[in-house]
């Protein structure tokens, strides 16, 4: 019976430190986390994600499991247009998308090393990724002069500056469930205004989902069709019920 109880102690133990582990990994933070309401079906949306992950992310941080080719395709992105705007110099359109800067270099003048955003949405959640992205704000003790209430002390700088330039928490809301949500003011120094860089956010992220798992939208397209066919089916069923019930009233 002991034995017995200490097997389950032991269950419960792991079960609880896996558990831990899977929220800590999805990105547990100590504020309120936005969550970016995306639709990987918006083609538009995907292709101006694909833009500002390329200039705007790809030269720290690579997505190796994707091709430049396969991207054009699923996206509906003009090869010619890849070719031209997104790859780098050296690079061809069947290559994997990495990073201008190896990984190596990056944590050395960084700090730490910047991860492959392929499967980032899936990691760390998708609503922490478009919080994380959204947090910075101007920290003069900091390396970098940046710091970020989502992630405290990051090491990656504010590249996204030029759009959104700065802002600063100004006060703390109410708090949503048991996390504070914070509220932020714009200190403007950047080319869009916030409800513009909320949408280019929106848009990346988009794209890093679709990152983590491009056969989704195969999926939805196959969802439609598989829809359509059971249409079909259904009217057919209709009428035949109809045609074997005709004899037996
Ligand atoms: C100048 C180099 C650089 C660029 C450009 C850059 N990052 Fe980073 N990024 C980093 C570094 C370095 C880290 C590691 C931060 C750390 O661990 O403190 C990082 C970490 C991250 C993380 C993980 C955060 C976490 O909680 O672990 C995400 C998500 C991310 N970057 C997204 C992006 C996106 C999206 C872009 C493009 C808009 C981008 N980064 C552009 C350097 C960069």
């Amino acid at each position: 019976m002991k034995t017995m109880k200490q097997i389950l102690g032991v269950l419960l133990g792991a079960g609880l430190m896996v558990g831990a582990t899977a929220a800590m990994a999805a990105g547990d933070t100590k504020i309120h986390l936005d969550s970016p309401n995306i639709n990987m079906t918006d083609r538009n949306s995907l292709q101006r994600g694909a833009k500002t992950f390329v200039n705007y992310c790809l030269s720290c941080h690579s997505a190796s499991y994707m091709r430049y080719e396969h991207m054009s395709r699923d996206l509906g992105i003009d090869p010619d247009v890849v070719k031209k705007n997104m790859l780098f110099a050296g690079d061809k359109i069947g290559d994997l998308m990495k990073a201008s800067m190896s990984a190596k270099d990056a944590a050395k003048f960084f700090g730490a090393p910047p991860p492959d955003l392929s499967t980032i949405t899936r990691v760390k959640s998708v609503d922490y990724v478009y919080s994380f992205l959204k947090s910075f704000y101007p920290d003069p003790t900091t390396p970098t002069g940046w710091n970020n209430t989502v992630f405290e002390k990051t090491a990656m700088p504010h590249v996204l500056f030029p759009l959104q330039g700065e802002q600063k928490v100004s006060a703390k809301a109410e708090t949503e469930g048991d996390k504070p949500h914070l509220v932020y003011e714009h200190l403007g120094g950047g080319s869009q205004s916030p409800e513009e860089f909320e949408g280019t956010v929106r848009d990346l992220v988009n794209f890093l989902v679709y990152l983590g798992e491009p056969a989704k939208l195969y999926r939805y397209k196959i969802g439609f069709w598989v829809m359509v066919f059971l249409g079909f089916l259904l009217v057919i069923t209709w009428f035949l019920k109809k045609e074997y019930w005709r004899d037996v009233h």
